[in-house]
């Protein structure tokens, strides 16, 4: 892999370390499952003792740095220069039901603008990164978006809605007007951040999603970008920076998908 800043090589550790443990607990979830209890909270303490691990790791480095975390909120709010954008289990659903498909998924943004990303799947010792400018990578080798050229013979993916969201009819309004435009049914897979990292494989050609957070994706921005494809945030919510609609893709079904989800105001 060419990618070297210093900001890559400390996320890549971090998330190696942090796998180590996380690989263990996907052990476990099989007995848990059958117990009285269930997985739940072991889950929850799997969830944040990954976050753990990753922030040690990384304030570790840079104790001053800001992070955006999922479990833990914002720590060192004030640094808006240097942050790390972190979601320890994306995919969690699918850790909790034994499914292999969930990733930790880490940014760095400066200035506001996201420089590096890592979203590492370690049950498939998947490792997808890149950095601005230098390439998008799975483990190591170059990835590119797919060069699909029409919306009907892609391959896409989404998620959601979430159980309280408020707009479940707009988002399966929008899944049908999709659906009938491809030959392929829609893929639900669970884990945003692989979504994103699947399109920038090639896997899938696009991926749209409404109503996510900001480190569900991070990540998966700055790989997508590298790797040839295509990024919309669509209706951004002002009073709401963290909250995300976005739509990935590669850069030729780009229009068609977003002719079908967003609105345009026509006069
Ligand atoms: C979730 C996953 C899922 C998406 C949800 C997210 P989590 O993240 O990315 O694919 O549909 O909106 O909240 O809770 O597993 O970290
Ligand atoms: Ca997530
Ligand atoms: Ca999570």
């Amino acid at each position: 892999m060419r990618l070297n800043s210093p900001q890559i090589n400390i996320i890549t550790k971090a998330c190696n370390k942090a796998s180590r443990s996380l690989i263990r607990d996907f052990g476990e979830i099989e007995n848990l499952q059958v117990s009285a209890k269930g997985p739940g909270d072991f889950v929850t303490s799997a969830d944040k003792r990954t976050e753990k691990t990753i922030i040690d790791e990384l304030q570790r480095a840079h104790p001053d740095y800001g992070i955006i975390t999922e479990e833990s909120g914002m720590i060192n709010k004030s640094n808006i220069k240097n942050r790390w954008i972190i979601d320890p289990i994306d995919g969690t659903m699918n850790f909790l039901n034994g499914i292999p498909h969930f990733a930790i998924s880490i940014a760095y943004e400066e200035d506001g603008e996201i420089k590096c990303g890592v979203i590492f799947d370690p049950i498939k010792n998947e490792m997808f990164c890149a950095e601005k400018g230098n390439g998008a990578y799975l483990n190591n080798s170059r990835i590119r978006v797919s060069n699909k050229k029409k919306l009907k013979d892609s391959l896409l993916v989404t998620g959601g809605p979430k159980y309280l969201s408020k707009i479940k009819d707009q988002i399966f309004t929008e899944f049908v007007s999709v659906s009938k435009n491809t030959e392929s049914p829609i893929r639900k897979f669970g884990s945003a951040a692989l979504d994103v990292a699947y399109v920038a494989c090639g896997r899938f050609d696009g991926y749209w999603q409404r109503e996510l957070k900001y480190w569900d994706i991070a990540a998966g921005i700055i790989i997508l970008r590298e790797a040839g494809g295509f990024v919309d945030f669509f209706e951004t919510d002002n009073k709401e920076p963290l909250k995300k609609n976005i739509l990935a893709s590669n850069s030729n079904i780009h229009d068609e998908l977003s002719d079908l989800i967003i609105k345009k105001n026509i006069e």
